[in-house]
């Protein structure tokens, strides 16, 4: 959906010393807002405002840039300039330039969007004095009605937490213990894990899209491998459940390394709280989230989450990876904050 909400003429200073008002100014400042669907592919106009020249003429620059409030922080999408296109970080292969019709069309389309998306963006096309800037606001809408299944194992290792335990180590990631409902669906959704675990129901199984030898043998088809009811002193992981949390997953931008103390700290420090087990997967299940640092969390784990696979970070799927349980005086990692919703 796209609507046009204001336009704003803005006055330009011309340089060489002397200021000068134009009319009608060369400067014209559109807003633009864009509403999307997590997961969509969409697109954010910019057209060419002055016809005497176009997208294609030498010289001319489209320039889109992500701006945030503090201005040190802006990021560079994408800059064109001709045959020549460059894409920046998080942007890097998923966005591209429309370049439609009579070469007057510099919209911006970005595929798969996630909720870090969502925000502020300038279109700046430039030849000379002759200036076109446009504002496009960009919404991405998640699906908070759903949650997340997500494997679990302490620090101890796999296979140590008794029924009783597994219900605790849930809890302290803020989750549940999910119900055998919970881990089908997640298995429909995807989810392959080759552990054994306790759901709610006293019952241990664990997740198989991908059959093969050591995880249930390879004769069986997908599905859930189910041990059935298990005595409840016995040792597994287990599967936790949580629904969307209410506040925000966020990676602390930090000048350093950092031991697990610190990162604890850290993140009080930004009125916020390091982010438990639960908060990574949520954000990378239910917004996208997408980030190749690895980062303390509550549990010392270190962990990252990856939405779009790529060479170094997660090639092959779309995963929340886990470094494991470093030790926590390393100052090897960064840190995952979580803030509440007041
Ligand atoms: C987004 O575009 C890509 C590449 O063109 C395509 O493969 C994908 O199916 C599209 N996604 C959606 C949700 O339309
Ligand atoms: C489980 O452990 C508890 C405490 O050690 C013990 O009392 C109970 O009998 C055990 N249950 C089974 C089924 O072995």
């Amino acid at each position: 959906m796209t609507g046009l909400l204001c336009i704003t003429i803005i006055s330009v200073a011309l340089a060489g010393g002397a200021y000068s008002f134009v009319t009608p100014p060369p400067f014209t400042l559109f807003t633009v807002k864009v509403v999307a669907d997590l997961g969509a592919n969409v697109t954010m106009p910019c057209m060419l405002m002055s016809k005497d020249h176009s997208l294609s003429d030498a010289g001319v620059r489209v320039k889109w840039t992500k701006v945030a409030d503090d201005e040190a922080l802006n990021e560079d999408v994408i800059l064109s300039m001709g045959v020549h296109k460059k894409t920046y970080g998080n942007f890097e292969n998923r966005v591209f330039l429309e370049e439609k019709g009579d070469h007057e069309d510099a919209s911006l389309t970005i595929l798969d969007v996630s909720m870090a998306d969502t925000g502020k963006y300038l279109c700046e096309i430039t030849n000379g004095m002759t200036d076109t800037v446009q504002e496009v606001t960009l919404e991405v809408l998640g699906d908070f009605t759903a949650g997340v299944v997500f494997p679990y194992h302490s620090e101890v290792g796999r296979y140590n937490l008794d029924y009783d335990t597994a219900v605790l180590a849930c809890l302290a990631q803020g989750a549940v213990v999910a119900s055998p409902e919970q881990l089908y669906e997640a298995w429909e959704a995807g989810l392959d894990w080759c552990n054994a675990g306790w759901l709610n129901d006293g019952s241990v199984q664990y997740p198989i899209t991908n059959p093969r030898a050591p995880c249930g043998g390879s004769n069986n088809g997908p599905g859930l491998r189910n041990y059935g009811q298990m005595d409840k002193n016995k040792t597994y992981d287990v599967y936790c459940y949580t629904a969307a949390p209410k506040g925000s997953f966020y990676w602390l931008t930090q000048p350093e390394h950092l031991t697990f103390d610190e990162a604890v700290q850290a993140c009080l420090d930004d009125g916020a709280e390091i982010a438990m087990v639960s908060h990574i997967f949520a954000a990378w299940k239910l917004e996208g989230y997408d980030r190749c640092d690895a980062g303390w969390l509550a549990d010392g784990s270190v962990r990252y989450p990856i939405s779009r696979p790529r060479k170094n970070c997660s090639p092959t799927e779309a995963a929340v990876r886990t470094v494991g349980y470093p030790d926590k005086t390393q100052k090897s990692y960064g840190v995952y904050c979580f803030k509440s919703q007041q």
